[in-house]
C-alpha cells in the first residue's frame, strides 16, 4: 500500500490521483425528468469515455428490462472506463448486475445496504449485526462472480462512526475492493464528513485492500464541499454526475470537482484523467438528451459561468482576464468568455464589441452612439450584435 499519511490506496491505484466515478446514468438518470432510453444512455456513455472518466455506473439492472439491456449494451460497447451497476444486497440483484455488465472490459458489482440506525430500524427493521451479516453474504456472493466489488454503506453520513468502521472491516474481510462512503441525505458539514472519512480510513485494519470513495448529495448545497473534504480525508475516488443531476437536489457535480482539482492543483497536488475540454460538450449533450437545461449561474457549465456583464468587470477582463477569471473558458471547451452588453455595461465593453463587429464610430459621434446604446439597453435585458448593427445603421 502506498500512503502519504492522508490518502490510502491499494496497489494498482495511484496515490496522488483522484479517480472519477460517474453516476449520471444511475443516480442522475433515476431522478424525475431525467429518464433516458437505452440508445441515449449508450450515446452518453460513449461521451463519458471521451471525457476520460475512470468508472461509469451504467444503471440499476434489476429495476427494469430496459435498464438491464442498456447496461449490457454499454458494458459491451464502451471500452476504457470500468463499468459498474447497482445492486441491493440480495442475490437476485447481484445476478442481474453480473448478467448486465459481465462482458465489460473491467466490470465491477456495486452493492448498497444501509448503515445508519435510522435506516436499519425504520427502513429495514433489522439489527446492526443482521445488516453486517447480510452485507458480508452479498459481498462474498458478488466476489464469486466478479473480481471487483464495491460496497456502499448507505446513509453513512448519519451512521455511528464505530459501527461504520466495523461494517467496512467486515466488507473488506469479505472481499470488497472498493468502499464508498455516501452522505446519502446531504446532511453532513464538510469538516464532519472529511473527519468521518479520515476516521474510517485510519481505523479499519486493512485500508490497503480497497480504494476509498465518497458519494455526496446536495440537499444543503454542500455536495462539492463535502466531496472535497472527503478527498482531504483520504478518499481517492469520487462519485459524481454531469451537471450535478441526481436524486432530490442532485449529486456532486463532476465538472465542479474536476475543475477544483485542476484550478487548485498547486494547493492539492492531485491529478485526474479528465479531458476538461470535453466538459461543456458533455454537459450540452446531457441537456439535449434529457431536455433539461442547467441554471444560467451554474458553476462551470451555466450560460453565465464565463460571462461578464457589469462595466467594472468588463473593463477589468478586457484589460487582463486574470482580473476576474480563475480558469480559462477554453479549458472547459468554450470558445471564449462572453462580454454581455446590458445597461450595466461600460464604454470599454461597448467599444470593444463595436470593434469586434467591424463597426467604426467617429470619435465625435461616440457620445451619441453611447446614449443610443443606453436607451436600448434600458429597454432590454441584453443588447445583441444584431441590435448593435441596427443601432449603428
Ligand atoms: O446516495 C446513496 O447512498 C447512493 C448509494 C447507492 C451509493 O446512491
Ligand atoms: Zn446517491
Amino acid at each position: 500500500m502506498s500512503s502519504n499519511g492522508n490518502g490510502k490506496v491499494p496497489t494498482g491505484w495511484a496515490q496522488d490521483r483522484v479517480y472519477i466515478f460517474d453516476t449520471t446514468l444511475r443516480d442522475g438518470e433515476q431522478s424525475p425528468g431525467f429518464g433516458l432510453d437505452g440508445e441515449a444512455k449508450l450515446l452518453f456513455a460513449k461521451q463519458l469515455e471521451q471525457l476520460g472518466v475512470d468508472v461509469i455506473e451504467a444503471g440499476f439492472p434489476i429495476s427494469s428490462p430496459g435498464d438491464f439491456e442498456a447496461c449490457r449494451t454499454i458494458a459491451r460497447e464502451v471500452r476504457g472506463p470500468m463499468i459498474t451497476a447497482l445492486a441491493r444486497a440480495v442475490n437476485a440483484d447481484i445476478e442481474a448486475v453480473w448478467g448486465a455488465i459481465g462482458d465489460a472490459e473491467r466490470p465491477q458489482i456495486h452493492i448498497v445496504l444501509s448503515a445508519s440506525d435510522i435506516h436499519i430500524q425504520r427502513k429495514l427493521g433489522l439489527t446492526r449485526s443482521e445488516v453486517i451479516r447480510r452485507g458480508v453474504n452479498a459481498v462474498q456472493f458478488a466476489r464469486n462472480l466478479c473480481a471487483e466489488v464495491e460496497y456502499s454503506p448507505e446513509d453513512a453520513g448519519r451512521a455511528d462512526r464505530d459501527y461504520l468502521v466495523e461494517t467496512v472491516e467486515a466488507m473488506l474481510d469479505a472481499g470488497a475492493t472498493a468502499i464508498n462512503i455516501p452522505d446519502t441525505t446531504g446532511y453532513c458539514l464538510p469538516n464532519e464528513f472529511g473527519g468521518l472519512i479520515e476516521y474510517v480510513v485510519s481505523n479499519v485494519r486493512h485500508p490497503e485492500r480497497a480504494i476509498f470513495s465518497v458519494h455526496c448529495h446536495n440537499d444543503l448545497g454542500l455536495a462539492t464541499a463535502n466531496t472535497m473534504a472527503g478527498i482531504m480525508g483520504g478518499a481517492r475516488r469520487v462519485e459524481c454526475t454531469v451537471n450535478g443531476i441526481g436524486e432530490r437536489a442532485g449529486n456532486t457535480s463532476l465538472e465542479e470537482i474536476v475543475m477544483l482539482l485542476k484550478v487548485r492543483q498547486g494547493m492539492l497536488g492531485l491529478e485526474h484523467a479528465i479531458d476538461t475540454t470535453q466538459i461543456v460538450p458533455t454537459s450540452l449533450m446531457l441537456t439535449e438528451l434529457t431536455g433539461v437545461g442547467v441554471q444560467p449561474n451554474k458553476a462551470i457549465v451555466g450560460a453565465n459561468a464565463f460571462a461578464h456583464a457589469s462595466g467594472i468587470h468588463q473593463d477589468g477582463v478586457l484589460k487582463d482576464r486574470l482580473n476576474y477569471e480563475i480558469m480559462k473558458p477554453e479549458d472547459v471547451g468554450l470558445d471564449d468568455n462572453r462580454i454581455v452588453l446590458t445597461a450595466r455595461s461600460g464604454r470599454h465593453a461597448f467599444r470593444h464589441r463595436l470593434n469586434m463587429l467591424g463597426l467604426t464610430v467617429p470619435e465625435d459621434r461616440m457620445q451619441e452612439a453611447w446614449a443610443g446604446f443606453l436607451r436600448l439597453a434600458d429597454a432590454r435585458k441584453e443588447v445583441t450584435d444584431a441590435d448593435l448593427r441596427t443601432l449603428m445603421a
